[in-house]
């Protein structure tokens, strides 16, 4: 006999939405604090489906057991006549085992080297707009992030320039995309009916969908019509050969890739390097000690590719941000297709998952769990992750650290997000003097298609001279 799961008792019809109201611009925020009610896992009724929220490292590791759990993509996304870039595929979607043959190389850490001089490109543009805006002017970090790395994902992947820093107002890819996505959320937690009655969302949304594929369709047009040889993503998109059937990916699913890359792959760097910086403001000693490595790595000249491994705390800074605030916090799985005959046993057997629920990894929470990180686990203290105390603690927790996801349905950008956000943020402590603009500005959480600090605004002042 399996125990039962403890949570909030629901209503008929609506089941938990009533617990995740006060939170509903927020639904991240709710989970958490059921979580602080019911402990690390815990059931409730979310959109007609059965959820388990787990929160704890034990359970994030079972949950990463592949053989067992599968992950879900998101619900509403995945629904609809395209087809399905790599992120919204379900396992056994055979363009998802398509896409991945085709992108996994280009997406290597070598091949991502190869981008360091165009993401130098992009991020010499936020340097030169921060030295242009001069330390009278306060900065709204998050947006002028969300320029730089939509702007590096197009040009190092598309070769396509949105021109960010050139242009006033946000591109309305930008606008498109954060209305799409809050959209999404706030349809896990409204019953669907309400969703079908709501026409003018309902059409803002799907126009909201044609500004996206128009911005795609140019990009593909625009390389068909103006052929370069170069070993980029675009290209190998629209000429490379799936290794196991020979087959080109087809038009419309190298579209939906593109979209894929657009979105997963600027706003949750956008939101990493946010968090960080956030951090490193909060922490001044941590910032010194990050200055004077970048100081002594690189003195006042230009940053090369070779350097970037050489930033090792800057890289133990990042990795204590990205496990304090994962900006894409939560996973979602399921019990995996081949197990749908019957349940299957989570927490070391206590708890029985049957094949309908859907299942909330709260990494956000997971990351923090102080079995792996010791009572101090809520606070910033990157010399946890130097490379000698990460090693240790990944040897003996292999999945307490997951902002990348897990298996074989990890971050295929990872490699690339990492490069560009050391880039950036060493050129950025190698070229001013960053403070926050209120000095006691606390975190407020907010949240969109990832999550990102709300209201985070800096003042920068030059410091020598630029590179
Ligand atoms: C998948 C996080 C940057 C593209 C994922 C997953 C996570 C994640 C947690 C797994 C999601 C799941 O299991 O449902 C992040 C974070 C990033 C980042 C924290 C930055 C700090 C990027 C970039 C790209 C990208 C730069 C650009 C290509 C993708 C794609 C997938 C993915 C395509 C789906 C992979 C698959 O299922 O085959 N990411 N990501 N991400 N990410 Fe990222």
């Amino acid at each position: 006999m399996s125990d039962i799961i403890p949570g909030p008792k629901g209503l008929p019809l609506i089941g938990n939405s009533l617990d995740m109201w006060q939170d509903r611009d927020m639904p991240l925020r709710g989970l958490e604090r059921l979580a602080d009610l019911y402990g690390p896992i815990y059931q409730a009724v979310l959109g007609g489906r059965r959820v388990l929220v787990c929160s704890s490292a034990n359970l994030m590791h079972e949950l990463t057991d592949e053989k067992r759990f599968a992950k879900i993509p998101p619900p509403t996304v995945a629904s609809g006549p395209r087809p399905k870039g790599l992120f919204l595929a379900r396992n056994e979607d055979p363009d998802w085992a398509q896409g991945h043959r085709i992108l996994m190389p280009v997406f290597a850490p070598l091949a991502v080297q190869d981008m360091f001089h165009e993401m130098k490109d992009i991020a010499n543009q936020l340097v030169l707009s921060w030295a242009r805006k001069g330390s009278d002017h306060r900065i709204l970090a998050t947006e002028d992030y969300t320029k730089l790395t939509l702007d590096t994902i197009a040009l190092c992947t598309m070769g396509y320039r949105f021109n960010s820093f050139y242009t006033e107002s946000q591109h309305p890819f930008i606008e498109a995309m954060n209305f799409i996505f809050t959209e999404n959320t706030a349809r896990t937690t409204r019953p669907g009916v309400v969703t079908k009655l709501m026409y003018r969302t309902n059409a803002q949304y799907d126009h909201s969908q044609s500004v996206l594929r128009e911005v795609g369709q140019k990009i593909i047009d625009d390389r068909r019509a103006n052929p370069v040889d170069k070993k980029d993503v675009l290209n190998t998109m629209i000429y490379g050969k799936d290794p196991k059937t020979g087959l080109v990916m087809r038009d419309e699913l190298i579209m939906e890739q593109m979209l894929t890359f657009l979105i997963a792959g600027h706003e949750t760097t956008s939101g990493l390097l946010s968090f960080t910086t956030m951090y490193l403001l909060k922490h001044p000693a941590t910032y010194l000690k990050a200055q004077k490595e970048i100081d002594e790595v690189l003195g006042t000249r230009s940053i090369e590719a070779s350097d970037i491994s050489k930033l090792k705390y800057l890289t133990a800074v990042l990795r204590e941000a990205a496990r304090l605030q994962p900006t894409v916090p939560v996973l979602q799985k399921e019990v995996a297709p081949e197990l749908a005959s019957g349940p299957v046993l989570l927490d070391s057997g206590r708890y029985q998952v049957l094949p309908e629920d859907r299942i909330i990894l709260l990494m956000s929470k997971s990351q923090r769990d102080p079995t792996v990180w010791g009572e101090d686990a809520n606070d910033f203290n990157p010399d946890r992750m130097l490379d000698e105390n990460f090693d240790r603690i990944s040897a003996e927790y292999p999945s307490a650290w997951k902002p990348f996801g897990n298996g074989k349905r990890a971050c295929i950008g990872r490699a690339f997000a990492w490069q560009e956000s050391l880039l950036v943020l060493a050129m950025l402590l190698q070229n001013f003097d960053i403070k926050l603009d209120d000095p006691n500005y606390n975190l407020v959480v907010k949240q969109a298609l990832t999550v990102k600090p709300d209201n985070f605004y800096i003042r920068v002042t030059p410091r020598t001279h630029l590179h």
